[in-house]
């Protein structure tokens, strides 16, 4: 499995290890799954949270229609730059998740259908979890997805289970997948609202 961006996300983790979370990029096989099973050609907002170098990213715009809005909200400034000389087309919000909602709200009379996110919660703190939770569930429309990962070492943590109970509550159905091809091993989550 070739992880071409490792290099530049490796260097925005010794910058920012907590922000980051990770010292390598999500694996193909992560982002296959991540995106498994979408109708995409019913799908007009998409967001992604914390696309970092892009691993989600690159496989969505694969499968994107031309007339679905993409956009990438991402925190850190490196990976801000680096998505831009990626993806010249593709909109990036410079900003933190939490925030998303008056971005979207204020161009776009329509809700989201699919929220992708490589968040690291388990580094988060919970206020921030909580309220990047409620905005996210308020931005997507009826019978769209939050879809999300956490890696297998940190699901168990308190906070991450505090975060699955949160889920279940808000969405009609959570399911989880594990995938072992990533380093670290995560499981996928993924919410129908
Ligand atoms: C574990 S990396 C995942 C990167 C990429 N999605 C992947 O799977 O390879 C976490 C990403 O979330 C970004 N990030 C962390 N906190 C954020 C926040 N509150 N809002 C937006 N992006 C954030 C980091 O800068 C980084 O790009």
């Amino acid at each position: 499995m070739s992880r071409p961006q490792v290099l530049p996300f490796a260097k925005q983790f010794f910058v920012n290890p907590k922000e980051v979370g990770s010292l390598i990029p999500s694996s193909r096989r992560l982002a296959e799954v991540m995106l498994s099973g979408i109708d995409f050609g019913n799908t007009n907002i998409i967001v992604e949270y914390g696309p970092g170098t892009g691993a989600f990213t690159c496989a969505l715009l694969d499968r994107l229609p031309l007339k679905t809005l993409y956009f990438g909200v991402e925190s850190n400034k490196g990976f801000q730059d680096h998505l831009k000389a990626r993806f010249p087309t593709i909109t990036i919000i410079p900003d933190y998740a939490e925030n998303i909602f008056k971005y979207i709200d204020q161009k776009h009379a329509e809700k989201a259908d699919l929220v992708i996110s490589g968040l690291p919660f388990s580094l988060m703190a919970w206020d921030t979890i909580k309220i990047t939770l409620n905005e996210t569930y308020r931005l997507l429309r009826n019978e769209g997805e939050f879809r999300t990962f956490i890696y297998n070492h940190s699901f168990y943590f308190p906070k991450c289970k505090k975060l699955i109970t949160e889920l279940r509550n808000q969405y009609k159905i959570v399911k989880i997948h594990q995938i072992f091809k990533n380093f670290p091993p995560a499981k996928i989550i993924v919410c129908t609202k």
